[in-house]
Formats: structure tokens, C-alpha cells, sequence
């Protein structure tokens, strides 16, 4: 049993002096993925690590999990098709509400304000200005309208398309359908 062990050592020194003594020769690498990580080299086509690179252009027509394709154009006109046809696919119910409303709260009422009516506290430090109330007459905005503004923005207010997924776009748009509902 001892000389096993003691052949063993000699044999892991053996091996261990071999593999580095040539320094000109390139050597053995063990795991090259925590030398090169994956995402490394993500323009090259193929990999270094792998045959599969990270960076492939995904095939034509190809939809991410979750997006919803939106059909309107960002002008005046897809804007006034919108306000007038477009409907919310979810149903008005609670928990839609529930979570437009901590949505809103994250997104929309510093300019916004609480009730909706353009009074958040960006506006009141001045720091923006023109943010209309949900029930201006002049606007009449719908549903429809209120969804295409979070897809594209309108003015200085920006697009929330990338912020927030298709349902919740909507679960907000129910939201400030309320605020304008308690508005007038
Ligand atoms: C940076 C401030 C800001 C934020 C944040 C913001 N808005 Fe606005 N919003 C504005 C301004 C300014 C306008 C007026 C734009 C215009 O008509 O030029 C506006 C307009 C609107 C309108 C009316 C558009 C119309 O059809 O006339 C709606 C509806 C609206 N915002 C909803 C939202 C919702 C919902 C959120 C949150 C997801 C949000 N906004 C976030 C500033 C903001």
C-alpha cells in the first residue's frame, strides 16, 4: 500500500513537470471556458468555446417570447386608428387593475400625478411642463390612444415599449382609464 501511494506522488510530479516543460510548445488547457467565457468573442461567428455562437442573427420573421406585434403606425394617422378601434385584450377585473395602478406609480406619476390630473411632482418642481390631465376634453383619449402613446410616446413624454410588457401596458392603460373615469 505505501510504495502504491508513494508511486502515485511521483507519478501526479512526473506528469505535472512534463506538461509544463516545454514553454515554447502550447499547452494542454483545462476548461477553457473559465480562460475564454462565452460571451467573449460574441461577434465572431463561430465561438471559441463552442461550435454554436452566441451571436447569431435569429432566423427571418422570428418573434421573442412574449412580444406582441403592434400593428400601428407610429404617425398621426395610425395614432387616430388606434384611439378609434383599437380595444384592450384583457378583462377589466381587479387584479388588472391592481397592478396598472403599482405600474403607474413607477412609471407615470412623476409627471402624471396621483389622480391623473398633471400635477406630479416633476411638474410642480418645474422640472417638466405640459403634462396634460387624463380628462382633458380636447384630448378625448381612449383606450386604444392611451395604449399607442405607451408604445411610441407622444411629445417629450417617451415610449414605455421597452419598460413594460404587452399586459401590463394594458393593465395601466385600465388604470388610467379610472383616473380619468374619477377625474370628471
Ligand atoms: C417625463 C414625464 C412623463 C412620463 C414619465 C409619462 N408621461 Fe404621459 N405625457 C407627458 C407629456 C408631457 C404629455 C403630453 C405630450 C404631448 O401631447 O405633446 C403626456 C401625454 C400623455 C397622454 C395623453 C396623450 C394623448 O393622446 O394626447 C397619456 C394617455 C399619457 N401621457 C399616459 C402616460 C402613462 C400611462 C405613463 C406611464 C407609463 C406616462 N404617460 C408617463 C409626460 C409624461
Amino acid at each position: 500500500m505505501r510504495t502504491y501511494i508513494k508511486n502515485s506522488v511521483v507519478l501526479v510530479i512526473l506528469v505535472s513537470l512534463a506538461s509544463c516543460s516545454n514553454k515554447r510548445q502550447r499547452q494542454f488547457q483545462y476548461m477553457p471556458d473559465m480562460y475564454v467565457s462565452v460571451p467573449y468573442d460574441a461577434d465572431a461567428s463561430v465561438s471559441l468555446t463552442s461550435e454554436i455562437s452566441s451571436n447569431l442573427k435569429p432566423v427571418e420573421k422570428t418573434i421573442a417570447r412574449g412580444w406582441v406585434p403592434y400593428e400601428y403606425e407610429n404617425s398621426n394617422q395610425g395614432y387616430d386608428l388606434a384611439k378609434a378601434e383599437l380595444k384592450s385584450p384583457l378583462i377589466k377585473d381587479e387584479l388588472n387593475l391592481e397592478n396598472g395602478k403599482k405600474m403607474y406609480g413607477i412609471y407615470c406619476v412623476s409627471c402624471h400625478g396621483k389622480k391623473g390630473d398633471g400635477n406630479g411632482w416633476l411638474v410642480q418642481k418645474e422640472k417638466i411642463g405640459g403634462v396634460p390631465a387624463y380628462n382633458d376634453a380636447g384630448r378625448n383619449i381612449s383606450e386604444g390612444s392611451i395604449y399607442h402613446v405607451l408604445m411610441y410616446g407622444k411629445g417629450i413624454m417617451g415610449s414605455h415599449s421597452s419598460q413594460l410588457t404587452h399586459k401590463e401596458r394594458w393593465q395601466i392603460t385600465q388604470y388610467v382609464e379610472k383616473l380619468k373615469k374619477d377625474l370628471n
